[in-house]
Order: structure tokens, then sequence, then C-alpha cells
């Protein structure tokens, strides 16, 4: 039993019944109110909570099942017993249809009143426990880590993705699960049976993109010796997953458009139109519309991707998320090393919730991998943690310093966020390989600088 009184809210335009049910419920330890119809019954609900309604089906003016009906479609936990002077079943069915979770037939004992109340208060608890459940975990997290509300928001955008065919593009910084969204919408649907596909448009040379995606027939150019379908076609009935978007051209761009509004594709060389049925999600980490702006994304592309927009948010913005990412990746690192888990020391999980992750979930990942492979089963403290993350400034935290300084910090932060990865780095800097090498040889440590 809890440890708070549960309250019932009786309602009987006799005010005979009323007084010996508040009677007899008060002298169990319940709280009791009374109301003589179901206009006042009404109010009461609106203004205190209330566990559970016991109410007479037949009143004058309006009658027991409105009430349910009411209770029912605004009050979902709160429970129902009615009581019917007839005894019939019909009006039992009724009652118990509209939503009632007992009824009393009159006249009835007060063992029988006091099993009914129980039951029905029981019913209440299990109810109740079951929605805050509801509340703290959401139905569906598409197989993605994390409670915090940023993320929550995303599912219930991917749950809404799920259920409609329409193009989603999916924005969000570099490393936040972009991709991982994408295959979360396609598995969780319809489509789920065929293929997803992915193509990462900054990675294909301009002039293979549009024989890999739409495919080539025989003699369409040099070397092509067979006619050979295209990720659409491999494709159909499934997802094609545009990565980097932004990073294809405007000749694409208006071919892409093409297959949006038209659901039809030609292959290099080909003549005839063919029908695909596939289902595009999009994703950047680019300001698409300032891409618009600029005249380098096509705005009637833009408009026509953009039908559904998931954005994923920043790791620094997901509070308590990566501590549970980071167990997620402790756990799965040490069962393909094959060894226990590494006991993470209080100082490195403050360290773990105050950095700003700018390269996100894959960032967190990398460096889980890192300090789990040299752990070698020992504890991680802080010594062990990236000079990158140690020295960092702790996020919300704004400290003056010279613009080197910034330059340096995040030369060193994109670097860890793509695992090293230069070429990958230099894209997010904007720069190129070489103006990296420079730098890395300016602000990091001789061993680091390595080529
Ligand atoms: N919520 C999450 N739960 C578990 N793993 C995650 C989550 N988000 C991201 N990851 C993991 O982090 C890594 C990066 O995710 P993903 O490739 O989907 O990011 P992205 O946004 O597409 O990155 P990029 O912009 O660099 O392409 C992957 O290994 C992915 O499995
Ligand atoms: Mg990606």
């Amino acid at each position: 039993m809890s440890d708070h009184k549960e309250r019932i809210l009786v309602v009987d335009d006799a005010p005979d019944a009323r007084e010996v049910l508040r009677r007899n419920l008060t002298a169990e330890g319940y709280e009791v109110i009374t109301a003589p119809g179901v206009a006042e019954a009404v109010e009461i609900l609106d203004a205190t909570s209330v566990d559970l309604v016991i109410t007479d089906l037949k009143m004058p003016k309006v009658g027991g099942l409105d009430l349910i009906r009411h209770v029912r479609a605004r009050f979902r936990e709160v429970g129902i017993i009615m009581i019917t002077g007839y005894g019939s079943i019909e009006t039992a069915v009724a009652a118990i249809k509209e939503g009632a979770e007992n009824y009393l037939p009159k006249p009835f004992t007060d063992a029988e009143l006091l099993s009914a109340v129980r039951d029905a208060l029981q019913k209440v608890r299990f109810q109740r426990a079951a929605l805050s459940q509801e509340a703290a975990v959401p139905a569906h997290s598409f197989g993605l880590i994390g409670e915090s509300a940023a993320m929550r928001r995303v599912y219930r955008a991917m749950a809404k993705a799920v259920s409609v065919s329409a193009t989603v593009l999916v924005t969000g910084e570099s490393g936040t699960g972009k991709e991982l969204v994408a295959r979360g919408i396609h598995y969780a649907g319809p489509r789920a049976r065929a293929p997803f596909v992915p193509i990462n448009c900054g990675g294909i040379p301009e002039s293979l993109l549009e024989s890999e995606l739409f495919g080539h027939v025989k003699g369409a150019f040099t070397g092509a010796t067979e006619s050979r379908a295209g990720f659409f076609q491999i494709a159909d009935g499934g997802t094609v997953f545009l990565d980097e978007i932004s990073e294809t051209s405007l000749a694409m761009q208006v071919k892409l458009l093409r297959v949006l509004q038209d659901g039809e594709i030609r292959m290099v060389g080909g003549t005839q139109q063919l029908n695909v049925d596939v289902r595009i999600i999009a994703a950047t980490n680019k300001e698409l519309l300032n891409l618009v702006r600029r005249q380098m994304f096509r705005e009637d592309l833009y408009f026509r991707i953009n039908v559904l927009n998931i954005d994923v948010p920043p790791l620094r913005e997901r509070d308590d998320d990566v501590l549970l990412l980071a167990q997620h990746f402790v756990h799965k690192c040490s069962e393909e090393l094959g060894r226990g888990a590494p006991p993470f020391s209080d100082g490195v999980l403050e360290m773990l919730r105050r950095y700003h992750w700018p390269g996100n979930v894959r960032e967190l990942e990398n460096v889980i991998h890192r300090l789990v492979v040299m752990s070698e089963g020992e504890s991680v403290d802080i010594p062990d943690l990236p000079s990158v993350m140690r020295f960092s400034v702790p996020r919300g935290v704004g400290r003056l310093c010279s613009l080197a300084e910034v330059e340096a910090e995040h030369v060193r932060h994109v670097l860890a966020s793509v695992g090293g990865n230069k070429t990958r780095a230099a894209e997010i800097l904007g720069i190129d390989r070489k103006t990296l090498r420079e730098r890395m040889k300016r602000y990091l440590p001789p061993d680091e600088a390595q080529d």
C-alpha cells in the first residue's frame, strides 16, 4: 500500500447511498469525496487528483455511463467502479466497455464493496507504474542509446518518419549518429525487408556518381562492357541514404530532383525512364540553407528533400546520455577484446560529462576504444585520458585566450574526433592536408605530429 491516502470520489444522487459508502470507505482508511451528480463530479475531477471513481449508473440529468466516458477520455489512470441498480448483463457490459474496471450490482455487502475497491485500486497502481515507465523510456528508441529530452525528440520525429514515405533530411554535427537515425527509420518501417543503400555523395568522384546511382547500359562509355544496375535499382522497395548531400554538383542535383519529382531514373546511356520505388533519406552536417543562399545548392531540391527534418543534437546537449553511451562502448570494446570491462574512476566520468565533444558520439567511441585497449583490464583514471580532454576548457566555461590557442585547441579536437584521420580532419577544418600538417607541427607535441 502506498503511504499517501488513496482518494475515492463517490457519485450518487441518493444522499443515503453516498453516506453509507463514505462511512465504509473512510473506516478502511481511504479519503472520500462525494458528489450528488455528474456535473459536480466533473468539477471535482478537474480540481483534485482522484484515484478511483465509484458512480451510480442511473442518475437524473446525466447518467453514470457519461461520467465513465468523461473519465476515460480525460484521466487515463483513474479507476472506475460502476454501481448498477438492475444487475442486468447489458448495463454491466456497457459499463465495462466504456472502461469501468468493475461493476457492483445492488444490493452489495460491505465485503463485496471493499474487495471491488481494492481490485480497482491495484489496477490503478499497475497502470500508473506502466505509464511512468513509458515516460521514462520512450516506446521506441530505434536501437539508439540515449534517454535525454533532446534524444526523445529525435525518437518522436523518427516515429513520424517511419509512418510515412516522405523524404527526410537528417541534419546534425559530424558524428552525432545521422546514419544510425536513417537506418533506424528504414528498419522500423514497411521497407525493412528491402535494402538500405547508403551512398556517400562526397566520396564518389563526380564522373562516376551518375552511373553509380542510376546504373549504365552496355556501351554507355568506354569500359562499360556490361549493363549494370545502380544504387537506386538495388534499393528498389527500400531506402537510399544520400549521405553528405551537400557535396553533390549542381548537375547531379538536377538529376536527383527528377527522381524525387517523378520517381523515375534513367540509366547512363539509356533511353528509357525506369520507375523505382525508393524512399530517400538525405543527411548533411552543413547548413544547407546557407548553400542555397550562395547558389551552391538548388533551392527546389532543398525543399524536396527537407519534407521532414530530423535534427540530431550534439552530444554536449544530451545531458547524461554521454555516460550511457560510454558504458555501452566500454562493454562493446571489452567484449570484442575478450576481456572484462575496466572500471572508470569518478574523475574520469566527470571529465566525460564536462568535455564538449566536438566530434560527438564518434569521438566518444574513439576515446573509449583507446582507453579500453590501453587499460589492459586495469581501472581507468584521469591521466589515461587523451591530453585534448585533460586540458580542454570545460563546456560552458569561457576563458579569455589568444586566437592561436583557440586554433591549436580546435585542430586537436577535430583530429581527436576523427580518430586521427587527416583527410577527414582537413575536410572538416576547411584547409588542405599540407596546411593541416603545418598546424600539427606547430601545435602538437612532436610524437603526435608525426605524419
Ligand atoms: N545514439 C547512439 N547510440 C549508439 N551509438 C551511436 C549513437 N549515435 C551514434 N552512434 C555511433 O557513433 C558513430 C557515428 O555515428 P554515425 O556514423 O551515424 O554519425 P554521423 O552523424 O553519420 O557522422 P558523420 O557526420 O561523420 O557522417 C557510429 O559508430 C554509431 O554507431
Ligand atoms: Mg555519416
